[in-house]
């Protein structure tokens, strides 16, 4: 096993607000190892991108949070911490199933439906990223979902198996530790080809709503802080945010 994590520390709860809050209130001022995680069974709060929530039944799911400092990462390539984190998850997926995507930007899919959401939140100081939490979410042995859900889906209805929560939390430690390797390394071009390699849609033509309009067009790539890179149909090149552009699912 790696080395990063050695002394990470596992910090196991029943039912909490959400395991970000808890890192964020009470762990940011670097009191805990680097790769040390909050897990708990339950969320009453749990939070998704913007000002969604996450809905897991309790005891069934992995909702989790690890902290990180990683210095070396300037704030202008932010992103790099969520490519680094959708891959260790998408790494974890893959080991059960095959599919297996990365949805801009910060969903985990098989095939068409939503199996993992991360909430990645920084704490920037001059440019430099102090502290990372990683906020992960994934549908383990979820059977039935909430109809207000659009597309969800787990490893158990993928696989009609059962898993033990324990030993996916250790395998995503250990995928997570080696990913966190590589960006440690700075290994930016590896990073960005595995990235793209599982990128949902890239570049493939199909419809997304801008602006309450539907374009067809393609995602070409993106930016290192998160834009997404889209040709429209008139061959444009144009850049967006989290929200500015939603995907139009079949
Ligand atoms: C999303 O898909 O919108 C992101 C969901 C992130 C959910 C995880 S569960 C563990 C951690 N604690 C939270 O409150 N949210 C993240």
């Amino acid at each position: 096993m790696g080395s990063i994590f050695k002394n990470k520390k596992i910090i196991r709860l029943e039912e909490v607000d959400s395991t970000n809050s808890i890192l964020a209130a009470k762990y940011s001022s670097r009191s805990l190892p680097e790769g040390s995680v909050v897990v708990a069974s339950s969320q009453i709060k749990g939070r998704g991108q913007g000002q969604s929530k996450w809905q897991s039944e309790p005891g069934k799911n992995l909702t989790c949070s690890f902290i990180i400092y990683p210095e070396f990462v300037d704030a202008s390539k932010q992103f790099y911490i969520s490519k680094t984190v959708s891959l260790a998850v998408a790494d974890l997926v893959g080991l059960y199933t095959d599919k297996v995507s990365i949805k801009w930007p910060n969903d985990i899919y098989v095939n068409d439906k939503k199996i993992a959401g991360l909430l990645i939140e920084n704490s920037i100081e001059k440019n430099i990223i102090k502290t990372s939490i990683l906020g992960i979410g994934l549908n383990v042995n979820q059977k039935e979902f909430p109809s207000s859900l659009p597309n969800p889906t787990s490893l158990l209805k993928l696989t009609k198996t059962k898993f033990d929560l324990e030993e996916i939390l250790e395998s995503l430690s250990n995928i997570l530790e080696y990913r966190y390797s590589l960006l440690r390394n700075q290994e930016w071009d590896v990073i960005d080809d595995n990235y793209l390699n599982l990128l949902y849609r890239y570049k493939k033509l199909a419809l997304y709503e801008i602006k309450g309009n539907r374009v067809a067009g393609s995602i070409e790539g993106v930016e290192p802080t998160g834009e997404l890179i889209f040709k429209n149909d008139k061959s444009e090149i144009l850049r967006f945010g989290h929200k500015e552009i939603e995907y139009v699912l079949g």
